[in-house]
């Protein structure tokens, strides 16, 4: 069951890059202009990483600003669409999987991999994460935001599972929904411990306006 909705959020992205890449272009996500744009580039910048991988980079946005910084930024995702648009730009692109993700198809490590709202499946994700720690260098950390639980508002938040997504708040353009599988934090930390990533750090950025969490942010750092 959950191999058809990890199929279903990629076949939802494939058909909604377009209204994607404008939105993005437009700055029509407030949450992103108020906060979780900075809180990721502030959490990826603390690890002091020379070099990125940014999965599910979408069309390349976190690549451009990395690479302002001087970091040596490498993009994936597995629509061509964003790939073709964020390679007339700064960075390094490739369109690649998170199944199809190894230290082999991708030819090298990094001192971080950071996922910015871009792990909302089951098994794509935890494949991911058990290739994780061979593609980073050593003491490489590994950093997701995503949806803070509290965004669940009416929803049973203390379990985890397939849930239905929305458009709602997007431009109309948008049409058939991914699903996403919501894990709690105590999920996540499990995912990162198993991946060897033992040490984890959570940052909840604040939404200046509502006052309440715009996301989470989970920082997990190799051992020696
Ligand atoms: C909400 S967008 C976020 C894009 C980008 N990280 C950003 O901050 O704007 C989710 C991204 O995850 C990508 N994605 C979802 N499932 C994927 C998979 N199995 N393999 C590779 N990319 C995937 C989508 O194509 C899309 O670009």
């Amino acid at each position: 069951m959950s191999e058809y909705r990890d199929k279903k959020i990629v076949d939802s992205w494939l058909k909604n890059a377009n209204p994607w890449i404008q939105t993005i272009e437009n700055k029509e996500i407030e949450s992103r202009q108020l906060v979780t744009n900075d809180a990721i580039i502030e959490a990826t910048l603390r690890c002091q990483p020379k070099t990125v991988l940014d999965i599910g980079c979408g069309e390349g946005w976190l690549v451009r600003e990395l690479v302002a910084k001087g970091i040596d930024c490498l993009g994936v995702d597995t629509v061509p669409e964003f790939i073709a648009y964020a390679s007339k730009r700064e960075g390094r692109f490739k369109i690649l999987s998170y199944e199809e993700l190894t230290p082999e198809s991708l030819g090298e490590q990094f001192d971080a991999l950071v996922c910015n709202f871009s792990l909302f499946g089951k098994n794509s994700v935890e494949t991911l994460f058990d290739q994780a720690s061979k593609m980073v260098t050593k003491r490489g950390a590994m950093i997701v935001q995503t949806l803070h639980p509290d965004s669940l508002i009416d929803q049973d938040f203390l379990v985890e599972g397939w849930r239905e997504s929305s458009w709602v708040g997007f431009n109309k353009h948008f049409i058939d929904p991914p699903p996403w599988y919501y894990r709690t934090i105590e999920s996540w930390r499990a995912l990162f411990s198993g991946a060897g990533f033992s040490q984890v750090e959570t940052i909840v950025p604040v939404n200046p306006k509502s006052k309440i969490p715009a996301s989470i942010i989970f920082i997990g750092r190799m051992d020696d």
